[in-house]
């Protein structure tokens, strides 16, 4: 990925398409697999779940990607990542953005809660001294003192989601990319993490949210995509689009 040339512009997203190949059999192993391989017996189905997605988003905006479950939000937000490369299309993004997706991705689930703070960190581009500093306020942010020194195979849901997302807002990433991460932790945490959203959007960091919540899409983006069946069926002003997509979900 090379920067953008408009200073404004953090993403420039052109021409998005992606194809997944689907198998259209069911294969039981490996062996199965290999055999039908060589043999050239595999049948596979072309499925397109982005068919052509154009997307900008400038410095002060935030977006948000709505959708039926199935519409590509979240292949898009993992293309916008740079976690899983388009099929065909460019994406040009400028500062630093953090992803936090699915839950525990990015994590190494038998590393303790406090190794994986490390390791994220690293992933994140910081070096061990800088998240030293920051260790004490992500553990703090996250309520998981006493779970430090367990691997994150014993950690709930909730506490993954919570781990992930204190590590994530202490970076102040310029863009952070955010997958139906919210919903999950308790209520009390889920308030803190609203405020902390907040904080950081006052700051001027630009969220690209995928969420079923259409109150979060309000509340934290400036502007929507409304995704359908892989192309852009509405875009503009958040409030405008979350009632066209109301309008069809009724
Ligand atoms: N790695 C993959 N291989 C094959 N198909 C995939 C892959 N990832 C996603 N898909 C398919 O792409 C389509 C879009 O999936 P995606 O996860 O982007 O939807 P979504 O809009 O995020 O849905 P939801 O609201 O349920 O989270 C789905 O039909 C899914 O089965
Ligand atoms: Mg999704």
């Amino acid at each position: 990925m090379t920067d953008v040339i408009d200073e404004e512009l953090l993403i420039d997203a052109k021409n998005i398409c992606m194809r997944f190949r689907l198998p259209t059999e069911r294969i039981d192993n490996v062996k199965e697999f290999f055999i039908k391989l060589v043999k050239g017996r595999l049948k596979y189905t072309d499925f397109d779940v982005l068919k052509g997605v154009d997307l900008q988003v400038k410095k002060g905006e935030s977006l948000g990607l709505i959708g039926r479950n199935g519409a590509g939000k979240s292949t898009l937000l993992r293309i916008l990542a740079g976690i899983i490369e388009p099929t065909s299309g460019t994406v040009v993004t400028r500062g630093n953005m953090v992803p936090l997706l699915k839950l525990g991705a990015g994590f190494d689930m038998d590393a303790t809660g406090k190794e994986n703070i490390f390791l994220n960190g690293a992933m994140l581009g910081y070096t061990r001294k800088e998240m030293l500093k920051k260790y004490d306020g992500i553990v703090e942010f996250s309520e998981l003192g006493k779970f430090m020194e367990t691997p994150l195979k014993n950690y709930s849901q909730g506490m993954l989601s919570r781990l992930g997302f204190s590590i994530a807002v202490d970076v102040h990433p310029d863009i952070l990319l955010i997958d139906e991460i919210l919903a999950v932790g308790d209520a009390p945490f889920q308030k803190k993490c609203a405020q902390k959203l907040d904080e950081l959007k006052a700051g001027g960091t630009t969220f690209i949210v995928v969420s079923h919540s259409n109150a979060q899409i309000r509340r934290l983006c400036t502007k929507a995509i409304y995704l359908k069946d892989g192309l852009i069926v509405d875009s503009g002003d958040a409030d405008a689009v979350v009632r066209h997509y109301e309008k069809d979900c009724t």
